[in-house]
């Protein structure tokens, strides 16, 4: 599978030990021992890496080299020997490989430089370790915000993206990344919320085997696992005080300590922060450090909350149901004007991730026809803000059967809103639903098979 193989230009006994490590990180190891075969893989796989023994029996990484400057391909190149010297790394630096090392390949030191490894998180297209997703906004108030992180994306300086939760934080620091020179260097996150102090100096700096109780070997931080790329720091306002002046020293000097290691080891990495807190706030009841918080603040990114988008709110929502509708493979035609209008009052407090999983579950109850505003609710939900059903009216094929106050109306339809009121409180289940009613679920079919011939849209 292309971007999934590294190429190996080497015996395979250096290798082999690596192998789980490859596999185990989704990639596929692919070895060759002479020149004609490596270019072959090269152009079948299209490897996302080459690691390159410097000498073979009738093997020179010179000429490597000098087919990638021939062919123009654009695939980073390691070397490695058993027994180096530095004019020979200068001189095979020179031909362009990114690297020199000495054996053995150690696999902490290869994973820095792997691209970065795609996250296991169900979907979401702002996971993913590539371009592939798209950041949907046409509201001036998000457009200013891309501009200026378009402009910002290639540069080395250091960004603050603040927004409620769920505004899209992170997908703009992915965002500024895979746009970045960067983008092919590891993208590493660290959320400072989710850790006690020292817990967290050792995630972002490493330690040293034997540096406290536990640490029972050496290991990177996350700093220099993005060594080369970017590290977004999520949440940083919840940064201890303590653990932000050793921070602040790392943005200033660009190298870190391991904790318990007594040299400093130099970094290349882009600092990208997000904060759901006001921050300022947190400066002025000093919780948080003012020179951190100017050095972090370079580029301030401020992402509007969904409710002041505008019709962001159905760009978003249209785009969450085509996507969906694909995921699940149902084929909805849109909304009913009541869940447009539903969707444009409702207050978002969750933002975008909160509409997402929304759309998510309402493309599930739909199945089918158009999301109606009852698909948006789940048994037990209240209406937000305390508003009816009413205002907001039912939805259209359903006004014959309007409940208005204290008007009486014929059994039939009284049942059918009963019936229609049930599957919603269910989310769809006809068992349960039946259950409610105190009928069969054979009943409750042959019921909503005589509505649906009368045109309404069942749930
Ligand atoms: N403009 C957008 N277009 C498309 N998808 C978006 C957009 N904004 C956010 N999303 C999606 O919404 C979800 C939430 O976004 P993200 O995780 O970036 O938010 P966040 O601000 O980091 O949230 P939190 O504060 O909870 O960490 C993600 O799945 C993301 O892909
Ligand atoms: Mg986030």
């Amino acid at each position: 599978m292309a971007d999934k193989t590294i190429l190996f230009i080497s015996r395979t006994d250096q290798v082999t030990p690596l192998f789980s490590h490859f596999k185990e990180y989704g990639l596929e190891v692919i070895m060759s021992e002479s020149l004609s075969s490596a270019l072959k893989v090269i152009e079948q796989k299209n490897p996302v890496l080459i690691f390159s023994q410097v000498r073979l029996p009738g093997y020179r990484i010179e000429d490597l080299l000098q087919k990638k400057t021939e062919l123009n391909f654009d695939i980073d190149v390691i070397a490695f020997t058993d027994q180096g010297s530095a004019s020979e790394a200068r001189r095979i630096l020179e031909l362009g490989a990114r690297d020199y090392w000495l054996t053995p390949l150690i696999w902490d030191k290869i994973r820095v430089i792997l691209p970065h490894k795609k996250s296991r998180t169900k979907r979401g297209p702002a996971t993913d370790s590539n371009l592939r997703f798209e950041i949907i906004g046409e509201h001036p108030s998000i457009k200013r915000v891309l501009a200026l992180a378009r402009r910002v994306a290639n540069s080395k300086a250091t960004v603050l993206i603040s927004g409620e939760s769920g505004t899209g934080k992170e997908m703009f620091a992915r965002y500024l990344h895979y746009h970045s020179a960067r983008a092919k260097m590891p993208f590493v996150a660290i959320n400072c919320a989710a850790l006690p102090e020292h817990l967290l100096e050792s995630e972002l700096f490493g330690h040293e085997k034997g540096a406290f109780t536990g640490a029972i070997s050496r290991k990177l931080g996350k700093f220099e696992l993005a060594n080369g790329g970017t590290i977004l720091l999520d949440e940083i306002s919840e940064m201890d005080l303590s653990l932000q002046a050793k921070l602040l020293r790392v943005l200033q000097e660009n190298e870190i300590d391991r904790v318990g290691g007594t040299e400093t080891i130099k970094v290349d990495v882009r600092v990208l922060a997000t904060t759901n807190r006001n921050i300022e706030e947190c400066v002025q009841k000093k919780e948080f450090r003012q020179d951190l918080y100017y050095r972090l603040n370079v580029i301030p990114l401020k992402l509007p909350p969904l409710r002041e988008r505008g019709s962001d709110i159905l760009l978003l929502a249209e785009y969450f149901m085509r996507k969906f509708s694909q995921e699940y493979n149902v084929t909805l035609s849109g909304f009913s004007e009541t869940a447009r209008k539903w969707l444009m009052s409702y207050e978002w407090p969750g933002n975008v991730r909160e509409l997402q999983n929304l759309m998510e579950r309402a493309v599930l109850l739909a199945g089918k026809g158009k999301i109606e505003v009852e698909h948006f609710l789940l048994e037990g939900e209240e209406w937000p803000d305390g508003l009816s059903l009413e205002e907001y009216g039912e939805p259209e094929e359903k006004k014959d059967v309007i409940e208005k106050n204290d008007e009486v109306l014929p059994l039939h339809e009284m049942e059918k809103r009963m019936i229609l009121k049930s599957l919603q409180k269910t989310s769809g289940n006809r068992t349960q639903a039946a259950e409610l009613l105190g009928i069969s679920v054979r009943t409750l079919r042959n019921k909503l098979n005589e509505y649906r011939k009368q045109g309404l849209v069942i749930p």
